[in-house]
């Protein structure tokens, strides 16, 4: 009888495990927790030359009728929460070399061709559920050290009330010189994925970026 009682405590305590734990993983998939965008340093080059257009646009900068150099892309950022949900308004602000490699910064020293044709900067708020685009050119590479070549990307800085600021740099896929960068190599393979774009048309050529904001 002791035995029979026992055997039915320890059915009822696996089947009881068993609901608590199909419970937890109902609740996991309800809740998925997104790892935040990891950050990475400002860099040298944020722009201090005042500018008038800082527009989603960089391609065209007002006033000028000739396009920026290169091969035009377009960037598709969604900005989210760490579940998920979109984050609207928030203040977004990315900054690039130029097609040659070039920032427009008095302090750059790559003697690359500077493209005056080329914005470079822009400052813009995420639209309904976190949603924006940039149309863009593809960054040129460009030398950080001897023996050290930064790889086409992209900085933002991303803010907004009640969220850790995030400053951060994008990454192409499948660029060569991801591999050796020694940025880009001091993450985990699991932050690396976080930073890189997804490709996701070539007509026209678009990458997709989710930006994952931690609550303040
Ligand atoms: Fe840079």
């Amino acid at each position: 009888m002791k035995k029979i009682s026992r055997r039915m405590a320890l059915k009822t305590g696996i089947v009881a495990g068993i609901a608590a734990a199909a419970k937890a993983s109902d609740a996991a998939s309800i809740l998925q927790v997104d790892h935040p965008t990891p950050s990475e340093i400002k860099g040298p080059f944020y722009p201090v030359v005042a500018q008038k257009d800082k527009d989603f646009d960089l391609t065209v900068v007002d006033g000028r009728s000739t396009a920026a150099k290169g091969e035009a892309i377009v960037l598709d950022v969604r900005v989210v929460d760490t579940v998920g949900k979109g984050v609207s308004d928030a203040t977004v602000d990315i900054w690039q070399a130029c097609a040659s490699g070039k920032y427009s910064h008095p302090h750059d020293p790559n003697p690359a061709e500077p493209d005056p044709n080329f914005q470079g900067w822009a400052i813009v708020p995420s639209g309904e559920n976190g949603s924006l685009r940039f149309k863009t050119i593809m960054p040129g590479a460009y030398p950080a050290a001897r023996e050290w070549t930064r790889p086409p990307h992209i900085h933002f800085k991303v803010s907004k009330r009640g969220y850790v600021e995030l400053v951060t740099q994008m990454y192409f896929p499948g660029h060569p010189l991801n591999t050796d960068d020694r940025l880009l190599n001091r993450k985990s393979d699991a932050e690396q994925t976080l930073m890189i774009a997804k490709h996701v048309s070539d007509t026209p050529k678009t990458f997709h970026y989710r930006i994952v904001l931690q609550k303040a």
